[in-house]
């Protein structure tokens, strides 16, 4: 029997009670909903509105409920209740019988579920920040072990300027360092207590909605129950986060993909993160990249949907916002789940510097510092970068590299070429140089490393 038979005679039919159902989904909530009302309970009895032995009896109820559902004793059907909320507020009623019916005062499943789900969302965001830290420390590790390694670095995919191995994988450290902190907004966007603006207007009862904020570690309560029921800017705001770092986690899925073709060989992925082909022998596919890289779009998709659930929707609680709780969930625990992929497939993956090394060699990596060369010796930079196009014309012509060319070949383009200009050539030195703050240079990057792990420390 429903928990509102008394406006009602006929019961639900079964196909509508499954389809208005939401239990399958916030089933999840279970914990939450019990932490709510036993805060509420608390209160209630604080405030003089229910006894002490009934809110004793409905947190000894609501524990022994508690441990049930986490042993597997106690599992709930549609087809009895809708919620997860009035699931377990039917079950402490059928258990302790009048305390169990007094719960529900001043309270109201609207105020309850927002509060469940901001619990939810703020526990998610602290989950997903320690799966984002592990990632940045595999990332990291990777970086400090392989600090000299030289690869070319791409603009448009072609080969520009080689740059070290540790700054292409700082850069991903950089991004999840912000996701750090967009998860970390969002967990602090959900730190407002709905509870006690029971159905859309606040109750005529004497609640103290400080007391149960704090009881159940909110900042504070939210000021206005209309909005208290029916915002969920917390959701977007944690789908948006996750979805952020999955675009993140996708192009670095993508990079580890690429780099694991013949083509490049920059990496071999280990054999626990790869999957073999059913028919062909020699294959091995990056198949968890590109499902890392392919889960992204399902978050975002998350995101878009719930965008487009609140949008016109009116004040307060329509139905419509039980449609919140899946895309959110299956967002965190997505990201979570690709988190947990890339740290292992990073911290297992092998570096493969000889293949980096002669890429780099190709390329006409060194032309920007030629042409910085005759600059500095006081030639236009515009003149300059001509003189260079030529010289790798010459060498496209010949098929060589820049470093195969003689010093008169150097002269004829310019007199400003000396003997010296092979320092110019090395790939170590033109990395190197590059010292500003930021730059991919060694010193520069062991700066960066030093503040990566200074923001590491502090997260
Ligand atoms: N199952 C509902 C949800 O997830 C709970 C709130 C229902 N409130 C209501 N008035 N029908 O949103």
């Amino acid at each position: 029997m429903a928990l509102w038979s008394g406006r009602f005679t006929e019961g639900a039919d079964a196909f509508t009670q499954q389809f208005g159902a939401s239990l399958p989904v916030d089933t999840r909530l279970y914990a939450q909903d019990i932490a709510g009302s036993v805060a509420h309970a608390g209160m209630l009895a604080a405030q003089g509105i229910i006894s002490a032995e009934d809110a004793a009896a409905i947190a000894e109820g609501l524990a022994a409920i508690k441990a049930d559902i986490e042993s597997g004793a106690l599992a709930f059907d549609v087809q009895q209740s809708e919620d997860i909320h009035m699931a377990i507020e039917s079950e402490l009623t059928a258990r302790i019988g009048d305390a169990g019916a007094r719960l529900h005062t001043g309270r109201s499943r609207n105020d309850q579920v927002a509060t469940d789900t901001r619990l939810y969302a703020k526990q998610r965001a602290t989950d997903l920040m320690a799966a984002n830290v592990t990632l940045r420390e595999a990332l990291m590790a990777q970086a400090e072990e392989h600090f000299d390694v030289i690869l070319p670095g791409y603009t448009h995919l072609q080969h520009a300027q080689p740059v070290l191995l540790a700054h292409h994988l700082l850069a991903y450290v950089h991004m999840l360092a912000r996701d750090f902190q967009r998860l970390a907004a969002a967990r602090d966007a959900a730190d407002a207590c709905p509870l006690g603006a029971a159905a859309l207007a606040g109750t005529t009862y004497p609640l103290d909605r400080f007391a149960t904020a704090q009881a159940l570690g909110f900042a504070h309560p939210i000021s206005n129950s209309l909005d208290a029921v029916s915002d969920r800017d917390f959701l977007l705001d944690l789908i948006y986060a996750c979805s952020v770092s999955c675009l993140h986690l996708s192009r670095l899925c993508e990079e580890l993909i690429l780099w694991s073709t013949s083509e490049f060989g920059f990496i071999t992925l280990s054999d626990a993160y790869a999957t073999g082909s059913s028919i062909m022998p020699q294959k091995k596919n990056p198949d968890f990249a590109e499902l890392i890289r392919g889960k992204s779009g399902r978050v975002v998709g998350d995101l878009v949907a719930l965008m487009v659930t609140l949008k016109s929707l009116p004040l307060a609680y329509n139905k419509d916002l039980q449609e919140d709780k899946q895309g959110a969930m299956d967002a965190a625990d997505t990201l979570e789940d690709c988190y947990v992929c890339a740290a292992g497939m990073i911290a297992t993956m092998t570096v493969n510097a000889d293949a980096m090394a002669a890429q780099a060699k190709k390329g006409y990596l060194a032309a920007t510092d030629v042409a910085d060369y005759l600059a500095k010796k006081g030639l236009p930079f515009r003149r300059a970068h001509e003189v260079v196009g030529h010289l790798v014309l010459t060498c496209e012509q010949r098929g060589c590299d820049l470093e195969d060319l003689a010093l008169a070949d150097f002269q004829a383009e310019s007199d400003l070429f000396e003997s010296d200009i092979v320092e110019c050539l090395n790939l170590p030195a033109i990395v190197a140089a590059r010292t500003t703050y930021g730059g991919t240079g060694h010193d520069a990057v062991r700066v960066q490393l030093a503040e990566a792990q200074a923001a590491l420390a502090a997260d």
